[in-house]
This record gives structure tokens, sequence and C-alpha cells, in this order.
């Protein structure tokens, strides 16, 4: 018995926050974002949309597509660096209330941009000890709420969505997931965070008024790191199992920037007709950033069934994660 991604939904808000609305609110330009990121624009939440309400409209759109029905589904997972609420109950279990699928363990982790991937391998992992059945995994986020717009370094990047798939079991290999690599390095954890509102500096007037709630990074740090740690995971995932950069269908890359993914890409060869690009319209949605491209990809018809799909991504912590997936999907 195998873990197969039986379907893929996705959701992003309606309001668009371009370029040039980012001109009037820092000291950038429209040149200077898509230059160095290749982000055109981004999706933000209204004001009455939280990062669950973004989840559930993915979730349903992906219970829809697997032809299952939602008391089918046994284990809720959602991962997400922007949580409803901070503590408690998690975006899961409020994702759970909300579809009406009730009395099933339902719980969030915390791996920020790697989310959807870490997720995955913990679905495989349930899937093919025969613990669960059938697994709703969600990235969603409303990182607007976590962005300080006075920050050139960081608004121009980020944008809210969410992501979900169904994971499901099949005897099939052909359309199953192949591998997973999850790797963290703690050491790194400094780059980028939001050190503010946890119980290392609890939420006060003093931490608000420094910013400490919002997100801090030292992006070229990241980026210099991202790029090497992405190459060398997605070469390793890739020879391990006996895999060409020609066997496979489909590259999605974690859609952070795009000169991250040129670099992964050219160092690989890889086509760029087979590699998955959203960043330019949603930029970087952190754990909704996968799920959301590959539905993209999956709207436009380039998914079939039996399609092997090459799955990289990097984030804080630091965290990052390859996968090798065979859709098994229709
Ligand atoms: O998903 C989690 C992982 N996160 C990432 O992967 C993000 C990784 N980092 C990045 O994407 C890039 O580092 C950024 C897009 C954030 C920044 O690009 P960069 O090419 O690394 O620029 P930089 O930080 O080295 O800054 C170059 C210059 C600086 O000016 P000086 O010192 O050369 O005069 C910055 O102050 O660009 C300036 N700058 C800007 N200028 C216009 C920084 N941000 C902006 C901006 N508009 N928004």
């Amino acid at each position: 018995m195998y873990a197969s991604l039986k379907s893929i939904g996705a959701y992003a808000p309606e309001r668009i926050l371009n370029n040039f609305h980012l001109e009037e609110m820092v000291e950038t330009s429209d040149e200077w974002i898509e230059k160095r990121t290749g982000i055109k624009e981004r999706r933000i939440a209204s004001e009455d949309e939280s990062t669950s309400d973004l989840g559930v409209k993915a979730a349903e759109q992906a219970i829809e597509r697997a032809g299952i029905a939602k008391e089918e589904i046994d284990l809720i997972i959602c991962a997400t660096l922007s949580p409803d609420y901070l503590c408690m109950p998690s975006t899961a279990c409020v994702i759970a209330g909300k579809l009406g699928i009730h009395n099933v363990m339902a719980f969030d982790i915390s791996a920020a941009c790697s989310g959807f991937v870490y997720m995955l391998s913990m679905a495989k992992a349930f899937i093919e000890s025969g613990m669960k059945k059938n697994i709703l995994l969600i990235g969603a986020e409303k990182i607007s709420s976590l962005v300080d717009y006075t920050d050139r370094g960081t608004c121009i990047l980020f944008g809210d969505g969410a992501g979900a798939a169904i994971i499901g079991r099949t005897e099939d290999k052909n359309e199953a997931i192949v591998d997973i690599h999850a790797s963290a390095d703690g050491r790194y954890g400094e780059l980028l965070m939001t050190p503010g509102c946890g119980s290392k500096y609890p939420c006060s007037q003093e931490t608000l008024d420094n910013k400490l709630n919002f997100i801090k990074m030292q992006g070229n740090d990241v980026y210099k790191i991202a790029v090497k740690t992405l190459t060398n995971d997605v070469i390793d995932i890739l020879e391990k199992n006996n895999v060409q950069v020609s066997d496979v269908d489909h590259f999605i890359p974690h859609q952070a920037n795009l000169r991250i993914i040129e670099a992964v890409r050219t160092k690989l060869e890889f086509p760029l007709e087979k590699t998955v690009l959203t960043v330019a319209k949603y930029g970087n949605t952190s754990a909704a950033s996968i799920p959301m491209a590959m539905n993209d990809a999956y709207e436009q018809g380039r998914i079939k069934k039996g399609d092997l799909m090459l799955l990289d991504t990097f984030g804080g912590g630091f965290t990052w994660a390859s996968a090798l997936v065979r859709f098994g999907g229709h």
C-alpha cells in the first residue's frame, strides 16, 4: 500500500497589491522588485478573512476533486506561520470545525515555507503504516498580518493564499508519492524570524512598539543559503531515487524569488516549460506556495495522472525539503 496525492485545490484572495501600490508605501520601484524577485503582484486577504477562511476554501475544492465525502477524512494537518490564534485552538481545528468534520485528529505544524512538503512526509507515513486512510493537508497563510509594510526588505515579497491536498491510499506505484527528504538547521533561525509575541518576548506594548511581532529577515544571507541548500537537496533526492531530470514532468519549486528558482533550475538544466512559476502573481505565500503553484498547473491541464512532480522548498528555521510525487488524481 502506498500514499497517493489524490487531489489539489487552492484559493487566492481577491484583493491585489501590485508593485505600484508598494511604490507608494515604501522607497522601492516596480523595476527593482521585478528584477530582484520576479514578483509583479500578490494577493491580500480582507480584514474579515483569517487564515482558516482561506484554508477552508482550498480544502473544499480539494475534497470535491478527490471525489470523497468529508466524513471519509480521518486526519487534518495544517501548515501555517500565520495561524488564526497564536497558541490555541490550532488552525487545523478551526478549519475542521468550519468544514463540519468532527471527531478526527487535527493539528498544525510549524515549518514555515517548508510546511507543505513536511506535511506530505507525515501523511505518507500515516498512510503507509495503515493508521489513516484519507488525509486533508492544508497550507494556508495570511502573512499580511505578520508583515511590516514600512520594511521594504520584506513587504515586497509576501502574499496571502491557501492550497490543500487529499492524500489517500493506492496499490499502484505509478500514482504514489515516491520519496520525500525533509531537513532543518536551527543554527540559522535568527536570519528569518518573527521574534515577538511568543514566550521569549511575550506580547507587550514594548514588543509591539519595537515591531517584534513582524517578520524580520536578513534577505541576502537567506538567499545565498537557500540557493546552495536547494540545489544540493534536489540533486540528492534525484540521485537517491535514480531519477534523471528528463524523467521529471513538472518542477514545482517554492515561489520565494524567481532568481532562486532560476539558480536551481539552470544548475539542474531543467527546461523552463516544465517549471511551474506563480511567483509573479502571488509572491511568496509560504506554506501555501507549493500547493497553489501545483493547483495552477493542474487547472491549466498540465498535470495528468501518473505525472512525476519534483517539489522543493526552503524557509525559516531554517527548514528545507524536496519530494518526488506521482500525481494520483484525475
Ligand atoms: O521563503 C523563505 C525564504 N525567503 C527567501 O528566500 C528570500 C530570500 N531573499 C531574497 O529574496 C532577496 O535577498 C531580497 C529580494 C529580499 C533582496 O534582494 P537582494 O538582491 O539580496 O538585495 P540586498 O538585500 O543585497 O540589497 C541590495 C540593495 C541594498 O541597497 P545598497 O545597500 O546596495 O544601497 C538594499 O537596501 O537593494 C536595496 N533594497 C531595495 N531597493 C529597492 C532592498 N530592498 C529594496 C527594495 N527596493 N524593496
